[in-house]
Formats: structure tokens, C-alpha cells, sequence
């Protein structure tokens, strides 16, 4: 005689209920307290790294005498700053995270020895007494260049203040631009030429040959860069030649023209 199928029925008994309801509350809880920081109070939630502002690039920030924070940028295939010159006795407070694949970064002669994630943003404070040179070595596989991905913290009894190559300034995106001969055609303050002038057209809307508009962003630079003759600005001849330029290139200069003023002189 076949027996009867064994019952699926899950029994959940008052305990279990009350335990059940109590979790779903407290989610609901957190999510209308996570909602009331952000449109109640304005507060930023935290948001993943590479859409963070700060962490676009490298940079420096005082906090104190000989106390310095320092974000560094890994990118195949460096760090962003590149060296670093601090006076002896400083106080770093790295943070560092990763535009692309995870990288490594150790301090040699120290104990610094940290993981560049994307979207991760790692930390670590040392202190530097003994002048000296500390190399930075990518010590995660990275690509084809890992072994010349390299930085320099410098330490230095000479200096009182904290010094940096390697990171972007604004004149770096200008210097691209009349290093390539952009400013032949484009000018800077607004004198017609044979392509659109630069001033003021960051953000601004602007209409095309097939007559339909576009906003001038990072992405339509970038694709007037690489791909300049299809399509270009109403009312300008499609002259423009495809220039060679690398990704960081065309990143710097998107910077410098975002970074412009209406009258054309960087921020
Ligand atoms: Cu970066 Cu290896």
C-alpha cells in the first residue's frame, strides 16, 4: 500500500510570527530612516566612489602643521599624485581607491600596505621622521605595465611644506589643447573662428547639422574629439581633423573647459 505524500505545509508557529513581523518593521524602519536623512534633512547618502566628486582625481589638504591628507588615485599604470615631497616629521593620512582594476600600493620602509579597490576607498596614517626617499609599488598584477607602476613619497629635512607632481591643474588641460592645436580654430575668449569658440560652452545647449541639439558634457566632447566630423555644430564646415588623443587627454581637457569661466579664464 503507497503512503501518503509527506505534507508541504510549513507550520510557523506565534513565536516565529512575532519575530518575522519585528524584522520586516525594523527594515521598514531603517529604509524611512535612510529616506528622512536624505530628503528630510539633505543629507548624502553614501553613493559609490567613482561618482564621488573627491575622488576623481588625486589631490592634497592641509589639516595642520605637518599634517596632510592625501587621496591617490590609482590608474593603470600610476598613482595620482605621482611623488609626493613632505618635510620630515609629517603625518599622512592616505586614502586610496582605483579608477579601473585593483592595484596595489605599499610604502617601502614602512608599514603601509594597501589594496586600490574601484569603489573602495582604502586608508592608512603613517608617520615619516627619517629623511629618505620611500618608493610606491603596485604590488597587484595590473596589466601589461604593473612592473612600471611606481610613486615616490619624499621626506626631507630641507622643505616646510608639502609639495606634489603628478596631479591634474587646470593648466594641464589648456596646455593640451594648445599643444594639439585646438586654439587655432577654437578660440578661448569668444573671437569667432573656424570651429566654436570655448568660452561659456560648457553646459550649454548647442544645435547641430541634422538639426537635432545636444548638451555640451563630458561625452560630447569626448565624441567631437574622436569622432569630429560626423555631425558637427550648425553653421561650421566639417574641417576638423581626428586628433590623437589619450584618454587622460581628453579627460584634462574636458576639466579645463568645464572648469572655465564665461570669460574664458579657468576657475
Ligand atoms: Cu597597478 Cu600593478
Amino acid at each position: 500500500m503507497a503512503t501518503e505524500p509527506e505534507s508541504k505545509e510549513i507550520h510557523v508557529n506565534a513565536t516565529e510570527k512575532r519575530v518575522i513581523a519585528a524584522a520586516i518593521l525594523f527594515t521598514a524602519a531603517c529604509l524611512m530612516l535612510i529616506a528622512y536623512a536624505t530628503w528630510g534633512l539633505g543629507i548624502n547618502v553614501p553613493t559609490c566612489v567613482p561618482g564621488t566628486k573627491a575622488f576623481d582625481h588625486g589631490s592634497i589638504t592641509k589639516h595642520g602643521n605637518k599634517n596632510y591628507e592625501i587621496h591617490f588615485l590609482a590608474k593603470m599604470w600610476g598613482f595620482e599624485p605621482r611623488q609626493v615631497r613632505v618635510p620630515a616629521g609629517s603625518t599622512l593620512d592616505i586614502f586610496l581607491t582605483s579608477k579601473d582594476v585593483t592595484h596595489g600600493f605599499q610604502v617601502a620602509g614602512t608599514n603601509v600596505n594597501l589594496m586600490a579597490e574601484p569603489a573602495v576607498i582604502s586608508n592608512a596614517r603613517v608617520h615619516f621622521d627619517k629623511p629618505g626617499r620611500y618608493t610606491i609599488v603596485c604590488h597587484e598584477y595590473c596589466g601589461s605595465a604593473h612592473q612600471n607602476m611606481s610613486g615616490m613619497i619624499e621626506v626631507s629635512d630641507q622643505i616646510s611644506d608639502i609639495s606634489a607632481e603628478g596631479l591634474p591643474s587646470p593648466e594641464a588641460g589648456r596646455k593640451i589643447l594648445e599643444d594639439k592645436g585646438c586654439l587655432a580654430c577654437h578660440s578661448l575668449d569668444g573671437t569667432p573662428g573656424i570651429g566654436p569658440t570655448f568660452k561659456g560652452l560648457w553646459g550649454q545647449t548647442t544645435e547641430l547639422t541634422d538639426g537635432t541639439t545636444r548638451k555640451v558634457d563630458a561625452e560630447f566632447v569626448r565624441e567631437k574629439i574622436l569622432n569630429p566630423s560626423e555631425n558637427p555644430v550648425k553653421g561650421f564646415e566639417h574641417v576638423m581633423p581626428q586628433l590623437p588623443a589619450t584618454q587622460d587627454e581628453i579627460e584634462q581637457i574636458e576639466d579645463y573647459l568645464e572648469g572655465m569661466d564665461r570669460d574664458g579664464t579657468p576657475k
